[in-house]
């Protein structure tokens, strides 16, 4: 059952697909403080969700604030990041309440999940102007599928989307990209998709292309996609300010830009220095500015990333001008007082991203004035919607890649995530893990973090362990920053067997990662979610942060830990362990349920498959148009004289006939 609760005047963020009626009485489960909500915990009480947040699978014990944010510091003290998912799954202590909370908000919102009281919950909205859903349903997996029905089905890409995507902030050539082609064909690494950063545009405004270093854009298109590797763009937020540039001087001409309280367009720099910063609140703006991505479809373009759309400010021109003024006092001064340095250095950290840039631009809603800070939260994720809607015009009936930094619940529905700036860092690796049932649960379905991290140096036994992992997420994108070292991975020599074997396995394994994606999207299920969803009675399994059952056969546990040479592992029940080398070269064993140390080594894989159930693998290919799923491999565990079928889906994997009959194939 989901009861809505609506408080003051709620702002329409089109998070949700289904309108119910109000409720009346009392909110079931919380009691009002102040000025939000509480809850007392249990002692074993488990949180979940907020989709893309630092911490555990199991929220408790730390404070958050939904406030998309430009977080290039991943790390635990940090209390936002890009995204805003304001769902909460609540199992108040075994046996105990089991209820689910989505806030809808388009500000900020505040969580103190046990954090100044261990047991106590407390949220509160920055406004009170919210709707408030409460879920209930038999247990904790009931409840999700009943919110993920709530929000709208989450967007699916198409099937070369599950390939490996090779990315750098830096490829700045054609040369550059079609070197790395090479390399993956010519080194046997299976590849569908290269991403391009900003180096490809001119001076880093979106829709243009730098004509010196990409002479012949729609040419590489269209060479690469000859050897089944598609390119990826970027597209950021903010338009470079340029009199003589087209999408500029139309968004200025229609007064499409976010404005500031005299009327002007509002400026920050960015990238491309200094920027406007369209209005994607307004759908006619979201149509003007989607249509301009026509000019990379044209090319023959069939993916997008959008970048830098919390949005992130570097700088505005008001806010560099004090800080300048004040060096200027400064200058003449013989002894700076360590005040008047500290002065300086926090003027300087405060420049990015400033909370009084975002309060002093506006949107305009239905002909009203609304301040930016009081709807942050949906900038990114309409940005995303006027990308997704652009598509359905641009390229009818297909399916368009489109993943985004920011977003919120809603616009899970036009595109995927990746997980932002992480660093090459073994913690950052089991963030991963721990991030993904959060932001599954969200919706974001597609989503998937940059593999061997984004700053800073990774090493061949992080970037090997965080692909062993990475090769069950459904975006599987290796990026990293410019300036760090290289980190495509046919670079690891030394390592490439091992590297390869891992690729193959992904691709080896997409007849079952492409149809329990399918049915997670199709049927509101999970496809990563925490032990907890399917063994709620089971108070061991409750407490595990790092392994995720994936999809309906299959149970993860990746390694995290350098040098780890094995780990331990939970097993609700008894299931067949396969320690994969490749997906040809594995040891299999039936483990007992209960607590086990499992050795792994560098180059191995721990999978689980669970009782009853069937899992089809493909033979390797070197793209996923190459897969052949017609010859199969089952790898099962049944037990004697058992049989299982195994609901395989198979459909073009470009066009959106999603819900044809003969996309299912019955596989035993
Ligand atoms: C920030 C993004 O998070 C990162 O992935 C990208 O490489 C840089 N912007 C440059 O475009």
């Amino acid at each position: 059952m989901i009861q809505r609760f609506s408080f003051g005047r709620p702002f329409p963020t089109g998070s949700v697909v289904e309108t119910l009626p109000i409720a009346t009485g009392d909110v079931p489960f919380l009691t009002p403080d102040e000025s939000g909500w509480k809850l007392t915990l249990a002692e074993d009480a488990v949180v979940y969700g907020l989709g893309e947040m630092p911490r555990g699978i199991n929220k408790r014990s730390w404070h958050y604030i939904t406030n998309n944010t430009d977080e290039s510091h991943h790390g635990e003290d940090k209390l936002s990041y890009y995204g805003a998912h304001n769902f909460l799954l609540i199992r108040n202590g075994l046996g105990g309440d089991c209820f689910g909370v989505f806030i809808d908000f388009p500000g900020k919102v505040y969580y103190d999940i046990g954090y100044s009281e261990h047991d106590v919950l407390r949220f509160h909205t920055e406004e009170p102007n919210y709707e408030l859903y409460i879920l209930t349903g038999k247990n904790e997996a009931a409840i999700a599928k009943a919110f993920r029905k709530l929000i709208g089905r989450s967007y699916i890409p198409p099937k070369w989307a599950f390939g490996l995507a090779q990315s750098r902030f830096g490829y700045k050539t054609e040369a550059d990209v079609r070197e790395i082609a090479r390399q993956y064909r010519k080194n046997q690494l299976p590849l569908d998709m290269i991403c391009m950063d900003i180096d490809y545009m001119q001076d880093y405004a979106d829709f243009t292309v730098n004509k010196d270093r990409f002479p012949d854009l729609k040419k590489l298109s269209d060479d690469l996609k000859a050897q089944n590797i598609r390119l990826v763009p970027i597209i950021d937020a903010g338009i470079r300010i340029n009199p003589n540039d087209k999408a500029c001087q139309e968004g200025l001409e229609k007064g499409y830009f976010c404005k500031k309280a005299d009327g002007k367009p509002f400026v920050a720099a960015v990238w491309p220095g200094k920027a406007y910063f369209a209005d994607f609140l307004r759908p006619e703006v979201r149509e003007w500015f989607g249509s301009w991505y026509h000019t990379l479809t044209d090319l023959g373009i069939e993916g997008f990333w959008n970048d830098m759309n919390e949005p992130a400010l570097f700088y505005s021109p008001e806010r560099l001008r004090e800080l300048l003024d004040y060096a200027a006092s400064l200058r003449n001064k013989d002894n700076i007082e360590h005040h008047e340095f500290f002065g300086f250095v926090g003027k300087v950290m405060k420049l990015m991203n400033s909370p009084e840039d975002y309060a002093s631009f506006y949107h305009e809603v239905n002909g009203e004035k609304i301040r930016h800070d009081r709807v942050h939260n949906l900038y990114g994720g309409n940005m995303t919607r006027a990308a997704s809607e652009a598509f359905d015009r641009l390229r009818p009936g297909k399916r368009t890649l489109l993943y985004s930094r920011s977003s919120f619940i809603g616009s899970h529905r036009y595109g995927g995530i990746w997980l932002g700036d992480n660093h090459s860092s073994w913690a950052q690796l089991l963030a991963n893990i721990q991030l993904m049932p959060n932001v599954q649960m969200c919706g974001f379905l597609y989503a998937g973090a940059d593999l061997c991290g984004f700053d800073g140096d990774t090493t061949s036994d992080l970037a090997l362990r965080w692909l062993e992992f990475g090769l069950f997420t459904p975006l599987m994108r290796n990026h990293s920053s410019s300036g760090t070292r290289d980190q495509e991975y046919f670079r690891f020599t030394k390592e490439l067997p091992a590297f390869r074997k891992m690729l193959e396995l992904r691709y080896a394994l997409l007849p079952y990662l492409y149809s329990e994606f399918m049915k997670a999207a199709l049927e509101s299920t999970p496809y990563f979610r925490p032990l907890a969803f399917d063994y709620p009675d089971d108070s061991d399994a409750r407490t595990v942060e790092d392994q995720l059952l994936l999809g309906e056969g299959l149970m993860v546990a990746p390694v995290y830990t350098q040098n780890a040479v094995g780990r331990h592992v939970y097993l609700p029940e008894s299931m067949k362990l396969l320690r994969l080398r490749s997906v040809e070269d594995y040891d299999e064993e039936i483990l007992p349920a209960g607590h086990h140390y499992l050795p792994c080594a560098l180059n191995e894989v721990l999978l689980f498959i669970r009782p009853g159930c069937i899992v089809p693998v493909a033979a390797p290919a070197e793209c996923t148009a190459q897969l052949d799923e017609e010859h199969l491999t089952l790898w099962s565990n049944l037990s004697a004289g058992q049989k299982a079928v195994y609901r395989m889906y198979t459909d073009d994997g470009e066009t959106k006939t999603y819900e044809k009959a003969e996309n299912w194939r019955m596989v035993e």
